[in-house]
């Protein structure tokens, strides 16, 4: 993974330039752009991608799994950004599935998107931004949204990316290769920003305050209704907010 990068000074987005030549590059070649002019984030969301302001970056990957286990890679992407922040001295949080958060606000975002048929992986582009100086973000984001640099952490941007990938290989190596989603299940409850908390589950106009349990096996959510019923939450299908 990372062996091969391909930099640009600016592009559209990582996601959109990765997609294009994915079907045509080998496993693990990674785009870093300086700026984004149109970065995405989930749900159609715009992502604020100035000028060397973050790492936005890209990586193919193409997993002999089946699609349906595809979404896992998003969670391995996001223990493995926080564990590399944390072995970096930055106290970093999980937000399932997604977020990585330090001092309860959003630093990094991941955007994984699949290509697949029925029973094979053609690509998977993972997508992570990060915001590593940026001093000002918009009103709208600006108190959910922050940066390295904000939180008092002066790192340099190669470091942070090197440290990632490395976390990523191993538990991205385990998981397709071995099949054991172990380390990466430990790390997301280890550093999970949610459980033993309450949370709102928001799901297209309802909402649905609920107490996190656990992860489970699967890397699902387990979750308390007030009624004192265990429900599954499956990643992507939710997004979810502190009481
Ligand atoms: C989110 O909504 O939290 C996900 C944000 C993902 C942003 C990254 S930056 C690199 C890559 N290219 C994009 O256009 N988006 C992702």
């Amino acid at each position: 993974i990372g062996k091969k990068v391909i930099s640009f000074e600016t592009i559209d987005s990582t996601n959109d330039y990765a997609k294009q030549i994915a079907t045509n590059e080998n496993e693990g070649t990674t785009i870093v752009s300086e700026e984004q002019t149109s970065g995405r984030g989930r749900l159609g969301r715009h992502w604020h991608s100035k000028s060397h302001e973050g790492i936005w970056m890209s990586i193919i990957l193409k997993p002999n799994i089946v699609p349906y286990k595809a979404p896992f890679i998003t969670l391995i992407a996001g223990a493995s950004i926080a564990k590399a922040l944390n072995t970096l001295g930055v106290n970093t949080k999980i937000k399932w599935p997604n977020d990585v958060i330090v001092n309860g606000k959003k630093i990094c975002g991941i955007l994984t998107e699949l290509s697949a048929e029925i029973e094979r992986i053609n690509y998977v582009v993972l997508g992570i931004g990060i915001n590593v100086k940026t001093m000002e973000f918009s009103s709208e984001i600006e108190n959910i949204a922050t940066s390295l640099y904000k939180e008092g952490y002066n790192l340099s941007r190669v470091d942070v990316v090197k440290a990632i990938i490395k976390e990523f290989e191993t538990l991205y190596f385990d998981y397709i290769h071995k099949n054991s989603k172990l380390e990466t299940l430990k790390v997301c409850r280890n550093y999970s920003a949610i459980i033993g908390k309450k949370i709102y589950i928001l799901q297209g106009e309802d909402r649905e305050l609920v107490k996190c349990i656990d992860i489970n096996e699967d890397g699902n959510l387990i979750v308390e209704k007030d009624n004192g019923s265990i429900k599954e939450i499956v990643s992507g299908e939710v997004s979810i907010r502190g009481e």
